[in-house]
């Protein structure tokens, strides 16, 4: 027989890197990173932004899915429209109503498998190589690697504690040409991932007209938009300039991320093209999880549920932010959160927040340096913490080791006499 064992393997050896395309080696490696560190069991983890488990509707799965499966499987199991099954794609209108005070039309939504599909999406509808796209510096780096994936050249605005600042965005936009106009502009308005900070009502406004001058189109990202702490948040980009908004927002971290789920609402056309991209991807987002969504929307089970998702964050999110005050060493700043899952810390300048997080690992605490949050590698003395899916007690004993470790950085670096406490700076 030619078709033996051994001759098959003989020719085995082909290294199948030599033959990838070259987008295979743009952007993504930092999220599975991050992803990883996720897994180790003793290790106290800040990296991933993960849901905290506590708050998944573990009750209610149960008991709707075998209600679906008895009195609707062949919707729930079966292929959906690529843009979504009609009563998910109303139901997320409804909701995006309810929490927004604007109905968009059920036409013009658009069901994602997450937030990253809808990114990933629009990144093919709208970019070419050398195109431009503007982000707050820093960003979600699932962002940053989708437009660096497309080639994109990536222009950072800084951030201030109201959020991106927009004057300067409106600078960099009017020492151009209009034709020269970045594409899109990619902004978390609300508790942003990785600051955790917003961006103030009158810069939304001041975005949108800037935006809608220059004829970018603003990409609003709301993941963490309905996990504020105390007050409401302020109006979605998308509420003040539909004309000039594609909303992008997700299940992932308001019910849960094992239904790939997500959305996006924008003007017709946006989102027509992006339903086309879809059907050579995945074609449709699964019907399983859209039924979820649509049982939880329609049982009117959301209001109560984030009130104690709000809850167990705000809970964590004081936990850390009372260790850090407590334990950091004289020179250390943070934000202050209030809402989302992330503190951002900066440390003094020329302290490697990379190298800290690898000796971090081995004390068993993970977290993710700043730099890979930024288009330029900016950020090397800075960090991001999430508190989302880590317990009280173990933030407490994650920061002291963490502070440890920086105190000891710190007065290794410094030639003078440590501060005392007093200046303790708690960012
Ligand atoms: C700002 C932001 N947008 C989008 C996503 C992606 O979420 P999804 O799980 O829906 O793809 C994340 C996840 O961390 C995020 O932080």
């Amino acid at each position: 027989m030619s078709y033996a064992g051994a001759d098959l393997l003989a020719d085995a050896s082909w290294d199948w890197s030599d033959r990838f395309a070259a987008r295979a080696a743009l952007g993504g490696g930092e999220v599975t990173a991050i992803l990883s560190l996720a897994g180790s069991p003793d290790t106290i983890t800040f990296s991933g932004g993960f849901p905290a488990p506590e708050t998944f509707p573990v009750d209610l799965v149960g008991p709707v899915v075998a209600d679906l499966l008895a009195h609707d499987p062949a919707r729930t199991l079966q292929y959906t429209p690529t843009e979504g099954l009609t009563t998910s794609r109303a139901a997320i209108a409804d909701l995006v109503s309810a929490t927004q005070g604007t109905r968009p039309d059920p036409a013009a939504v658009l069901v994602t498998s997450g937030g990253i599909d809808a990114l990933s999406l629009l990144a093919r509808v709208f970019l070419e190589p050398g195109d431009q796209v503007v982000v707050e510096a820093p960003t979600y780096l699932g962002a940053l690697s989708g437009f660096a994936g497309s080639q994109a050249e990536i222009l950072g605005i800084p951030m201030d504690a109201d959020g991106m600042c927009v004057d300067e965005l409106e600078r960099v936009l009017g020492a151009r040409p209009r034709r020269a106009a970045p594409k899109l502009c990619y902004v978390i308005p609300d508790y942003q991932n990785p600051t955790g900070l917003s961006l103030t009502v009158e810069r939304r406004r001041a975005l949108v007209q800037s935006c809608r001058r220059h004829g970018i189109l603003i990409v609003e990202d709301v993941a963490y938009r309905e996990l504020g702490f105390d007050s409401a948040p302020a109006p979605s980009l998308w509420s003040l300039g539909p004309d000039v908004v594609l909303q992008i927002g997700t299940f992932s971290k308001i019910l849960f991320p094992g239904v790939r789920l997500g959305w996006a609402v924008g003007p017709h056309e946006v989102v027509a093209a992006m339903a086309v991209a879809k059907q050579n991807s995945d074609q449709c987002s699964g019907a399983l999880g859209q039924q979820i969504m649509h049982a939880f929307v329609t049982g009117g089970y959301f209001p109560a549920h984030l009130a104690r998702a709000r809850a167990l964050y705000e809970s964590r999110a004081l936990a850390m932010l009372d260790a850090l005050d407590r334990q950091m060493p004289a020179g250390m700043q943070w934000t202050r959160p209030k809402g989302g899952f992330f503190v951002w810390l900066t440390a003094p300048e020329g302290t490697d927040m990379a190298r800290m997080a690898a000796r971090s690992l081995e004390e068993k605490v993970a977290f993710v340096p700043g730099s890979p949050f930024y288009p330029d590698g900016r950020g090397t003395n800075q960090a991001r913490l999430a508190f989302s899916s880590v317990p009280v007690d173990r933030i407490e004993r994650g920061v002291r080791r963490l502070s440890d470790l920086l105190e000891a950085e710190l007065r290794g670096a410094s030639t003078g006499p440590r501060a005392g406490s007093s200046l303790r700076t708690g960012g």
